[in-house]
């Protein structure tokens, strides 16, 4: 059983689909618990990653964290006891994810999870508390990097449940790529390429509190004096950004574009693209490793260090972001490689993995 719930796990459940589906004796059971439900944080994702329709959509919806989690189980745990899967496998970080891993323990279900050891050490992260929890129900432990491993040992996880595998994202994004080239997301913006700067935000410690959504702001004004930028903003933060009444003055502005999330072979045009990404998402601090992008991380900490030691990411706070800006426009970043089984065969070696078990 292969559960996704919110906009980063399609990516990470996609390959893995494809590859069980290939072998004699598994059957994958796709569950979508619906914690994202919008076209374009959804469905969208689903047909361009060639995911087929779930076997069972629960409906878990927005709401607090206790709200949306609770629903989550609820779902889950009936559609568990009605199909008694020999093996749940969860992906990532987010509330879905701990939530049905929690549920699958309890029912005696194996469970494995995608993307295991990665640690923030910032407890103020519902992410972070999502990971611990989960890793630490999962009988099955999944790394993309050996620092994942590492974590999980000093944790006192059993080696024996520990399996390096890479990473699942750039399987996904390897596969979008022959895709990804021929469209022209960037020219339907009016951009050349390497012309413009790619901004994601939707972390709450950057968009939910009032002076930060405003530095922020401030700051990206003063950037698109100097090169335009294209914002594809996630409902949370566009929805801070009204609250707060600091939509309008961004609605027309000629070197600011706000636009509505964007697909996956969309994105990757534009993330391929681009002089360079900020962002805070975890998954495009990967991608933009991977695709040798300069990345700025406006947040405190990563969970993925290794973006920063192998790759071309850099965590940045807002009052150094202009001047960090100006250092990549001068071509002065580092350049990055790519970190050890990021090679598009992380599922490949999952699925082998799983046929044994
Ligand atoms: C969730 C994940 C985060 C991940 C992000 C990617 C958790 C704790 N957080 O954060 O790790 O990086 O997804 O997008 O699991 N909303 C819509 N339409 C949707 C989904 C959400 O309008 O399809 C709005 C709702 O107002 C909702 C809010 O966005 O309350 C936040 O959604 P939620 O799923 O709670 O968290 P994200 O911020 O999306």
């Amino acid at each position: 059983m292969l559960v996704a719930g919110a906009r980063p796990n399609f990516m990470k459940v996609g390959p893995l689909y494809r590859q069980l589906s290939r072998h004699r004796g598994v059957k994958p059971f796709f569950v979508h618990t619906g914690q994202h439900y919008d076209y374009n944080m959804s469905e969208s994702f689903l047909q361009d990653l060639g995911l087929p329709k779930p076997d069972a959509f629960l409906d878990a919806g927005s709401g607090s964290h206790a709200e949306q989690t609770a629903r989550t189980m609820v779902a889950f745990e009936k559609i568990c006891l009605q199909t008694k899967p020999n093996l749940v496998v969860v992906v990532g970080d987010v509330n879905s994810t701990m939530a049905c891993a929690v549920t699958a323990k309890k029912l005696l279900i194996p469970v494995a999870h995608v993307e295991a050891g990665l640690r923030s050490r910032d407890m103020t992260m519902p992410e972070e508390i999502n990971r611990l929890v989960t890793d630490a129900v999962s009988d099955y432990l999944f790394t993309p990097s050996r620092d994942a491993d590492e974590n999980l040992k000093q944790e006192g996880a059993t080696t024996s449940k520990i399996y390096f595998v890479g990473n699942i994202m750039i399987d996904s994004l390897k596969a979008a790529l022959p895709k990804a080239r021929q469209k022209n997301a960037l020219a339907d913006f009016g951009f050349q390429p390497k012309g413009y700067g790619l901004i994601t935000l939707h972390r709450p410690s950057n968009v939910d509190l009032n002076e930060k959504l405003g530095g922020i702001v401030k700051a990206l004004l003063k950037i698109s004096l100097k090169i335009p930028l294209i914002f594809p903003i996630h409902p949370r933060t566009l929805k801070n950004l009204h609250n707060r009444r600091l939509a309008e003055g961004l609605k027309s502005h000629p070197r600011l574009k706000i636009t509505q999330p964007l697909g996956y072979i969309d994105f990757i045009n534009l993330m391929m693209n681009t002089c360079f990404v900020l962002t805070d998402s975890g998954g495009i601090q990967e991608e933009t490793t991977f695709l040798g992008v300069p990345c700025l991380t406006l947040r405190d900490n990563t969970e993925r260090p290794i973006t920063l030691t192998q790759g071309t990411n850099e965590l940045v706070k807002l009052p150094d972001l202009t001047e960090k800006v100006r250092l990549i426009l001068d071509g002065k970043w580092k350049h990055g490689k790519i970190p050890k089984y990021w090679d598009g065969k992380t599922a490949q070696r999952i699925a082998a993995v799983i046929r044994k078990i």
